[in-house]
């Protein structure tokens, strides 16, 4: 809708996994890195953790994104499964024409098919993204998988991507040798102050059709970060936001102000989806972690004061 307004080519701040937009921030290109250097190397087990939003699934299509026609990728989402799911997941996502039997069985054939694999010189990536959701029994079998070798190579390198709760699994007692195959952990931290900056401006800077704009102004950044903490996907919910409030009121630069608005309105919208949503205090003391009243746009009552902090509800936006 605004994109013709700013003169960009497309959205710059679209809630997909788009490799076009990959930013890579200092925390982004060391995951990236060190995925492409683990599967290069045939490592064996990758896991990459961090919080909601963060990047994780973004920076595995970077990842596809780099790898050549060697490698054989197995992408795994859906991880509501029990083993035997998971190996037939695995199979026809790889289309490997199967008769269906018990897990022994299944596993027999994903190994002929790996071997085959190996045969023609190809590398076969099996990448389980949203792997909090597994349960220990599953995560033990594909440590199983990782098993699968020759007397001189594995045949399957293994890549787990999940939420700050597979972290949480991996510390499981049950799970001491898991642990100890995994060859690289890295944990993806939230984007700096300075970082959300220029993840803004490279996404802008993507999108546009005559190089960089400056179209948020440097205040705009301190409610922008106070907001979003660094994580990609809340910048981009409340610059997509901001975006469309400055076409709103047909101004091509997004002062604090606006931004104040875009992140309320983000956080209505994120309301919706979920209950555990921070709020963000007022204007002036914009100190919504430790806010007694956390109140949001669309809240307030007649009675209710502001923060204790602050106490200007008055003059609250
Ligand atoms: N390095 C990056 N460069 C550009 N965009 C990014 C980057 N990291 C994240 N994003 C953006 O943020 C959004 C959320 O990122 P992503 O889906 O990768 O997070 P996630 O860690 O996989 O989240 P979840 O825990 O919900 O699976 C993406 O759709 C993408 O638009
Ligand atoms: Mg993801």
């Amino acid at each position: 809708m605004y994109t013709q307004f700013y003169g960009f080519k497309e959205k710059p701040f679209n809630n997909s996994p788009d490799p076009k937009f990959f930013y890579p921030s200092p925390k982004h290109a060391e995951a990236l890195d060190r995925l492409l250097y683990a599967v290069t190397e045939r490592k064996g087990f990758v896991v990459i953790t961090g919080e909601i939003g963060a990047g994780k699934t973004t920076v595995c299509r970077a990842l596809l994104n780099k790898l050549d026609e060697n490698n054989d990728i197995c992408l795994i989402t859906n991880t509501h499964l029990n083993a035997k799911e998971l190996i037939i997941a695995i199979l026809e996502d790889m289309s490997v024409p199967y008769k269906s039997g018990t897990k022994i069985k299944l596993l027999s054939q994903l190994n002929d098919f790996l071997l085959t694999k190996m045969e023609e010189k190809k590398n076969v990536l099996l990448i389980v993204d949203e792997a909090q959701n597994l349960t220990p029994s599953v995560l033990e079998e594909i440590r199983m998988l990782s098993n699968l070798e020759t007397d001189t190579e594995k045949l399957l390198q293994i890549v787990l991507m999940g939420q700050p709760q597979l972290k949480e699994k991996l510390k499981l007692r049950e799970l001491e040798q898991f642990r100890q195959r995994i060859a690289i952990h890295y944990h993806l931290y939230p984007l700096t102050k300075d970082e959300t900056r220029g993840y803004v401006h490279h996404r802008i800077s993507i999108a546009s059709q005559n190089g960089t704009l400056e179209i948020f102004e440097p205040e705009s950044f301190d409610i922008l970060y106070q907001f979003s903490k660094g994580t990609p996907r809340l910048i981009n919910y409340a610059c997509d936001n901001a975006l469309l409030t400055g076409f709103v009121y047909e101004k091509k630069k997004i002062t604090k102000a606006m931004m104040l608005e875009a992140v309320n309105e983000s956080l209505l919208k994120l309301r919706e989806l979920s209950d555990d949503v921070k709020t963000l205090c007022c204007d002036q003391c914009q100190d919504f972690e430790h806010c007694s009243t956390r109140w949001h746009r669309g809240e307030k009552g007649e009675e209710q004061i502001c923060c204790e902090k602050c106490s200007k509800y008055f003059s609250c936006h």
